[in-house]
């Protein structure tokens, strides 16, 4: 998306490379010699014939440097259509034909009030001009309908591009506050999941260093044979130290036993698995951090909450939270999978949080129900008010102290459902718990219809 060059929003005053188009009518005031009361009819239409007067309608008649009226080509060519229209005309002073209730206008007047006066004044089909005077009604020259109207559409352009930079600049900060909020609630999990990662580690260090003893122990043994048989092996006489180099070897196959390297081979399997974990977790940690937001493919719905649950277990297991998981099979959705998994990550979130007693649950579970994949998050924490729950979907609205709450977490949740063409519900009673509930077109966003039920 380009950029704005504009710095400040004070765009009205400034918008370089185009031109400001004029706010007020005198950028349009084209200096007209006025006409007399008196100047005869046929002297009109010959002035009017001038090729200065070419994009005129019609010529303003001024009395004592005040607008009285105006004659119009149309008006002209009437009296001069008629059979000697020109002989019994022709001489007559022109303000006899004038129209006296022409259009006057401040030079001042805004265009978009001068295009409201026009549009209620001026006739159909337009035969004439209107007139601008100063600020004291002194004749100053004539305006001209087209003028004005291309004078409008080039301030609607420029305010469409003013709108267009703040739509761009309003859609940048909303990306940045839902990745700011993602990032927020993260972090909140990240504490716990380094203590998961730290648990494997551990015993991946711990299994890695018994493996490198033992197979210290078993190069000694291997060495020890070696000085055996190479003695054995000799042909001469038996050296005086094959007592002692027996014993060793004695010794030290009591501590490398096959039983000690089988376990080897169990340590290195246990290694492996920590190592697995280790890498799922950095991997569901991947899906929740990454940039691309709106990347749409198919995902297994349930394998998003398994991940989900997988980031959040370390707050559940510590709270003593237990997690009932009923899972239905479905089939892969469309959808962006790190906005779902932030939809996901939120709602675990606040049942979490909402659990203040020991003997929290949340149930997670999905359903198919027609067209729809539907995804339930249940908790028995401590509800919400009725007066909030028409809130809780605001943008800022949160119950929690600062650091625990952005109110962001609902408000984007429900933009992410909206754009997969889903929806979310809440049910909730106060001291029960609280349902939430994201129905998921199976068929992807613009499918199931009644979306927008
Ligand atoms: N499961 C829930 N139980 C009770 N209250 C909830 C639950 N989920 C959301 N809420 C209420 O909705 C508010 C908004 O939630 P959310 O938008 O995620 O923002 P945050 O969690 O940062 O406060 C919360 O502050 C809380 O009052
Ligand atoms: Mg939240």
């Amino acid at each position: 998306m380009a950029s704005n060059p504009r710095p400040s929003s004070d765009a009205a005053t400034a918008e370089p490379p185009q031109a400001a188009p004029p706010r007020g009518l005198s950028a349009l005031l084209r200096p007209t010699a006025a006409l007399g009361l008196d100047t005869p009819v046929a002297a009109v239409a010959d002035r009017m014939l001038d090729a200065r007067h070419e994009g005129l309608l019609s010529l303003p008649i001024v009395h004592e440097g005040r607008p009285v009226g105006a004659i119009s080509r149309y008006a002209l060519m009437r009296i001069f259509l008629m059979p000697y229209g020109r002989e019994i005309f022709g001489r007559r002073p022109i303000v006899e034909m004038a129209n006296r209730e022409v259009l006057v206008l401040p030079v001042a007047t805004p265009i978009q009030d001068a295009a409201r006066l026009i549009a209620e004044h001026v006739q159909s089909p337009i035969t004439e001009d209107f007139i601008l005077t100063d600020a004291d009604g002194v004749y100053l020259g004539t305006g001209v309908v087209l003028d004005v109207l291309r004078a409008m559409d080039a301030r609607l352009a420029q305010r469409n591009r003013e709108l267009q930079g703040a739509y761009d600049r309003v859609r940048a900060s909303q990306l940045q506050l839902i990745q700011s909020e993602k990032m927020a609630s993260l972090g909140q999990m990240v504490a716990g999941l380094v203590h998961e990662i730290n648990t494997p580690l551990g015993y991946v260090r711990n299994n890695v260093e018994m493996t490198r003893e033992a197979l210290a122990d078993a190069t000694d043994l291997v060495g020890a044979g070696e000085a055996v048989l190479g003695a054995l092996l000799d042909g001469g006489e038996p050296p005086a130290d094959l007592p002692a180099r027996m014993a060793t070897l004695a010794e030290l196959r009591t501590r490398v036993d096959a039983a000690a390297l089988a376990d080897l081979s169990g340590l290195l399997d246990d290694t492996l698995h920590g190592l697995t974990q280790i890498g799922e977790l950095i991997g569901h940690l991947k899906d929740f951090s990454r940039l691309d937001q709106a990347r749409t493919q198919k995902a297994d719905v349930n394998h998003l909450i398994d991940g989900a649950l997988r980031i959040v277990q370390h707050i559940l297991n510590r709270r003593g939270i237990e997690v009932v998981r009923a899972v239905a099979e479905a089939p892969p959705i469309d959808c962006a999978p790190a906005q779902i998994n932030q939809v996901l990550l939120n709602l675990l979130g606040n049942a979490a949080q909402a659990i203040e007693h020991d003997r929290g649950r949340i149930i997670v579970r999905t359903q198919v129900l027609g067209e729809r994949l539907l995804i339930l998050v249940e908790d028995n924490g401590k509800g919400i008010a009725p007066e909030d729950i028409k809130r809780i979907f605001d943008p800022f609205f949160t119950t929690k102290p600062v650091g625990q709450g952005t109110g962001l977490g609902l408000a984007i949740a429900h933009q992410i459902v909206e754009q997969h063409g889903g929806l979310i519900r809440v049910a909730s009673r106060p001291g029960v718990g609280t349902r939430f509930v994201v129905a998921l077109p199976l068929g992807g966003p613009g499918t199931a219809d009644g979306a927008r039920a």
